[in-house]
């Protein structure tokens, strides 16, 4: 998938704002994926959860892409926009944005569409009411 432009801007509302730690790092001394990916995770079960009402599960992630790498000290901002739901799963597409610690202009990650599911103390699927 395309980088978007310069002046493109994030889709969602702000579900996890972070700061990139050393601890987070892969072999080539950038961000490793899969700590975005669980931020991702999280920021999107943010939203699910309060749309469900109840605890979620992740049931499916597609249309996930790496546009660019993440630093060592950047700020890393997560949004998230509710694309679709259906009777028991919300489909919430997840952008993480990255900035550099002195400021400046954030620029576009990672994306992806993570589907939750809606589950009960039972660990069962159950309906989500629409028009939350
Ligand atoms: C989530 C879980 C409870 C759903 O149980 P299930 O028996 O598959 O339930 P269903 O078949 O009724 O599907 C529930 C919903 O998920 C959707 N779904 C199931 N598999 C899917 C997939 N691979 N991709 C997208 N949607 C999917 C179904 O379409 C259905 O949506 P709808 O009710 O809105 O129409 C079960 O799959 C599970 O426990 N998975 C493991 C979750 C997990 O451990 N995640 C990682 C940590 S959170």
């Amino acid at each position: 998938m395309d980088a978007p432009s310069p002046t493109a801007e994030p889709h969602g509302e702000i579900v996890i704002r972070a700061i990139a730690m050393p601890a987070d790092t892969n072999a080539n001394g950038d961000i490793f994926g899969g700590w975005l990916v669980s931020q991702m995770d999280l920021g999107g079960a943010v939203m699910a959860r309060t749309l469900a009402g109840s605890r979620v599960a992740t049931v499916a992630i597609d249309a996930m892409s790496f546009d660019a790498p993440v630093n060592v000290g950047d700020t890393v901002t997560f949004y998230a926009r509710l694309q679709g739901i259906g009777r028991t799963s919300m489909k919430i597409g997840i952008e993480a944005w990255s900035q550099h610690y002195s400021g400046g202009a954030q620029r576009r990650v990672t994306q992806g569409v993570f589907t939750y599911v809606a589950i009960d103390a039972a660990g069962k699927p159950h309906a989500v009411k629409r028009g939350k």
